[in-house]
């Protein structure tokens, strides 16, 4: 039996502020939230136990009824002895995580829990980028070769028994349990770990960690199946839009797909789609390439009005019909995090997608509507070969795939994600 120990329990002096950074709402989901989800959704995880200040226990024992929850200790290693200890008599393993690392991934889960059938203590590592020295009163003292420096993370995995020996028999203080291990002379092995798994420590990381929930990182994820799904789709011609309700009538959706019969750029939408809906996507959209000393303000408006304004319309719409909870996807673009020469007004009014995605998904979050911004690469589509004839299709994002990773975020509890897609195949591509 392999026992996921999550370490929710310290005050998070170095971060600062009222509430501990573990507890801090990052997304719309609490820091600590994100682990325990990673743990979840692994196989080989049996049993998840989380680790507590003591004024935050009743909080957390109603929201995961399913997990055991127990008190911390005043340091970290107090806390995962209380892990320990709560341990069912059975488990073989344990795998220690400090709930101040939200991006733990499936597979940096898989190599420890390989690792333990090969070593009693397991570590996860990345190797140093930069140099590392000593410094003592201002003085260098060491510079150990780089090569073999590597950065602990969690989780580490051991042994139940092991572990539980070195904690009642080794009396060194430390910040992890791996010393712990190697001062009882055990032989510790180490796992790679993963740059995104960083450990949120002070509040700047808080933004760093804002920036990584916009990558893609449901990737690895299944696609959902939207049988019997009922989905509006604005923009549903256009080339990703198509591509969405290609994929989602092949899942036997209730797909409405609208095209140039409904004009967004009115300031209503037609009656009928008062309706029900599971899902509404916002594909539509107007990609203008001028230089801005040559745009009139017709043109501007134009773009802005299709492209922002009718977020508007279709935000309310969401609103007034989700009645029991929905998801509501924009299609933004890569442009909008970087404006680009001849793409002012495109560029800009993707941009506004985006912070309204974040502002509507913290509005709607009490209504169960969940609220993303998807930013596709540039795509293989007929608006994209209009406007920059002659490019290397090669450098081109399927809209296949885009569709599928943009119905990822059509399910699951994900909101105020902006999603900025990107394909490996398109990392060199200029600009
Ligand atoms: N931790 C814990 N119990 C403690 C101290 C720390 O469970 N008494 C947990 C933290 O909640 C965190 C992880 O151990 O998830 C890593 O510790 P650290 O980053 O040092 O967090 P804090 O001790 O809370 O922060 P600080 O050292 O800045 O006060
Ligand atoms: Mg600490």
């Amino acid at each position: 039996m392999n026992v996921a120990i999550i370490l929710a329990g310290g005050k998070g002096e170095r971060f600062g502020g009222e509430v501990p950074k573990q507890f801090v709402v990052l997304h719309g989901h609490r820091v600590m939230d994100y682990a325990i989800k990673a743990f979840e959704q692994h196989p080989a995880i049996d049993q998840i136990i989380i680790v507590v200040p003591a004024n935050w226990k009743s909080e957390i024992i109603a929201e995961y009824p399913q997990h055991t929850v127990v008190l911390g200790g005043n340091t970290r290693r107090e806390s995962s002895y209380n892990g320990l200890i709560a341990c069912p008599t059975n488990t073989d393993n344990v795998l220690f995580h400090d709930a101040a690392r939200p991006f733990l991934d499936y597979d940096t889960i898989q190599r420890v829990i390989d690792g333990l059938k090969i070593a009693s203590a397991v570590d996860t590592a990345i190797p140093a980028t930069d140099t590392i020295i000593e410094v003592k009163e201002s003085k260098i003292t060491d510079m150990p070769i780089r090569d073999f420096l590597f950065q602990g993370q969690t989780p580490q995995g051991f042994h139940y028994d092991v572990i539980r020996k070195a904690h009642e028999t080794i009396s060194v203080e430390t910040t992890d349990d791996i010393r712990l291990a190697m001062e009882m002379g055990i032989e510790c092995i180490s796992v790679a770990g993963s740059q995104f798994n960083f450990k949120i420590t002070s509040s700047n990381d808080l933004y760093m960690a804002e920036r990584v929930t916009q990558i893609n990182a449901r990737k690895t994820n299944k696609i959902p199946n939207f049988k019997g799904k009922k989905v509006l789709v604005f923009g549903g011609t256009g080339g990703i839009g198509s591509a969405l309700v290609k994929r989602l009538i092949e899942d036997d959706a209730i797909v409405t797909s609208l095209g140039s019969e409904v004009d967004i750029s009115q300031k209503s939408l037609p009656d009928n789609l008062n309706q029900e809906w599971d899902i509404i996507i916002h594909s539509a959209g107007l990609f203008i390439k001028k230089p801005f000393a040559e745009l009139s303000v017709n043109e501007w408006d134009n773009v802005m009005s299709i492209n922002f304004r009718s977020a508007f319309l279709v935000a309310q719409l969401a609103h007034k019909t989700m009645k029991e909870g929905g998801w509501l996807t924009f299609i933004g673009s890569s442009s909008s995090h970087r404006g680009r020469t001849s793409q002012s007004v495109y560029a800009a009014s993707k941009a506004a997608l985006n912070n309204l995605t974040q502002s509507l998904a913290a509005e709607f979050l009490d209504n169960h509507i969940r609220v993303n911004c998807i930013n596709p690469p540039r795509t293989d589509t007929a608006m994209r070969h209009k406007a920059f004839p002659g490019e290397n299709k090669n450098l081109l994002a399927n809209p296949k795939n885009v569709a599928e990773d943009i119905l990822r975020y059509c399910d699951g509890d994900e909101t105020g994600h902006i999603v900025n897609l990107k394909y490996s195949h398109q990392f060199q591509a200029s600009r």
